[in-house]
């Protein structure tokens, strides 16, 4: 069985790719500081893995620290290797993730994100394990002027966090070169996953008040928060308001194990993979199927536009169609279903 380490696994990416690691027979190991998940959402996660098979408990493994502490990273190698079950690859998602912070603090951003990975990488190299795979962002293309964008679209990222996942995307192009016989690394542009599993046992659960659209969309249908702000009413889109690639958060996950396993298959390579639907959803839309499907109010209001956004980014998907044969399954109607349902069971 082969074991794969982790890192922000307690959150809302890293604990749905957990789950799929795990009903795809795979070892977890989780890195993650908490510094945007908690103790008590990590219960969550095993609480589902009991539900769906109580065996599965034994194959998921916690460390909980940072991931710009080496020796912790050495131990977690070490440890491994005593037991005699070498991790075979890295799905590194921990970081910082909030655009507007990042414009704010940006040292505090380069920090995590950047010396977090050069941390990862230099322990991983000491420890000969070079299968990565990395969570980037479709944050990256910032203003495109195309409809949907390749992988081979411009860079121009807008933010320092956009900044931060082209920068370590680069240094991952680097260390390749320095040896294309040794890596196996594949930088996942996601587009905007949201939803939840539907189990609705496991979901997006941010610390404070969220930043993304979807958890706010839901924390105003139960009431915990008056009004959707929606950014922007005259972006040059059909609708005025923002046009996204919406993604459900298992079909992203999903994504990561073929993508896995086709890195350990395969030669020595670094790959550049969006992960979308190459649907566009307006957020306005997005907000009446949510209300539809659940039969439920939403309220909005329209505000200035957010430094840091743009009017559209949709993905072409169709490198990942091809190398992986991987195709989203689930659509818009079920990404309101199922992240309605984790917010009801989602009593804090
Ligand atoms: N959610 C999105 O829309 C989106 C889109 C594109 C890319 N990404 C990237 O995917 C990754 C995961 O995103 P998410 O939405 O699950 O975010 P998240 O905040 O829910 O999960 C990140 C996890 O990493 C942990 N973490 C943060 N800093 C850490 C550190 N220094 N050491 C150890 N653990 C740390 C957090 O506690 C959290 O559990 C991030 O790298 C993010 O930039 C997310």
């Amino acid at each position: 069985m082969k074991r794969v380490l982790l890192t922000g696994g307690v959150g809302f990416i890293g604990s749905h790719v957990c789950i799929e690691l795990l009903v795809r027979n795979y070892e977890v190991i989780i890195l993650d500081s908490f510094v945007n998940s908690s103790e008590d959402f990590f219960l969550k996660i095993k609480n589902l893995v009991v539900h769906i098979n109580p065996l599965f408990l034994k194959r998921i493994h916690l460390y909980k620290g940072d991931i710009r502490d080496s020796e912790l990273l050495d131990r977690i190698f070490l440890e491994s290797k005593k037991e005699n079950k070498l991790i075979e690859c890295v799905i590194h998602l921990a970081g910082l993730k909030a655009v507007k912070e990042s414009l704010e603090k940006p040292l505090k951003y380069w920090d995590v994100n950047l010396i977090g990975a050069i941390k990862l990488l230099e322990s991983m190299e000491k420890n000969n394990c070079r299968v990565l795979i990395f969570s980037s962002s479709a944050t990256i293309y910032g203003n495109s002027e195309k409809k949907l964008i390749g992988e081979n679209s411009k860079i121009s990222p807008i933010s320092t966090y956009g900044f931060n996942k082209v920068s370590i995307e680069n240094m991952l192009t680097n260390l390749f070169e320095s040896n294309p016989n040794k890596w196996r690394i594949a930088n996942l542009r996601y587009f905007n996953p949201i939803g939840a599993h539907n189990t609705g046992m496991i979901g997006e659960s941010p610390k404070g008040t969220p930043n993304n659209i979807f958890p706010l969309i839901t924390k105003v249908a139960s009431k915990k928060i008056s009004k959707l702000k929606i950014y922007g009413e005259n972006w040059d889109t059909n609708d005025g308001t923002c046009v996204r690639d919406f993604i459900h958060v298992m079909d992203l996950a999903e994504g990561h194990i073929l993508t896995m396993e086709y890195l350990l298959n395969n030669y020595p390579q670094i790959l550049n993979l969006n992960l979308g639907t190459g649907f566009s959803t307006s957020v306005l839309e997005l907000v009446e199927t949510f209300q539809e499907t659940n039969n439920i109010n939403v309220p909005y209001e329209f505000v200035e536009r957010r430094e840091g956004d743009v009017a559209m980014v949709v993905a072409d998907n169709s490198l990942a169609n091809k190398i992986l044969n991987w195709k989203p399954k689930r659509t818009i109607r079920d990404m309101c279903k199922d992240g309605w349902k984790w917010e009801l069971n989602n009593v804090d």
